[in-house]
């Protein structure tokens, strides 16, 4: 399934979870990817994107063990995967891996994310 991907690359409403603290990081993470568009060659700016990630990961991750949430092993692999993606760029970005980490993120939050709504 594809989803629209924002232009500017900013959250929206359309993306809430409904739980605060994922809604925040999930802003956090559109935040850090259009960071990398904006200065692809700062090194830096990519580190923060995979550390902001794997912490929100974690937390996500945290709430559906708690909550013994059917599908965590699954969608605790595609986030490995992603991680391991991003870990494997490297400075400068170019156009095709930044346009694929944007239209990730949003097919993650509303295609795998969305479907813990209400249950966590
Ligand atoms: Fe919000 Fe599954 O990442």
């Amino acid at each position: 399934m594809s989803f629209e991907v924002p232009d500017p690359y900013v959250w929206d409403e359309s993306f809430r979870v409904m739980y605060d603290n994922i809604d925040s990081a999930h802003k956090a993470i559109f935040e850090c990817i259009f960071n990398c568009a904006k200065d692809p060659s700062n090194a830096g700016l990519l580190t923060k994107l995979y550390q902001v990630t794997d912490d929100h990961f974690k937390d996500e991750e945290g709430m559906m063990v708690k909550a013994n949430y059917s599908d965590v092993t699954n969608h605790k692999q595609i986030h490995v995967d992603f991680l391991a993606k991003i870990k494997g760029l490297k400075a400068p970005l170019d156009d095709a891996s930044l346009a694929w980490a944007k239209q990730w993120l949003v097919g993650h939050i509303k295609g795998i994310d969305f479907k813990y709504k209400g249950k966590l």
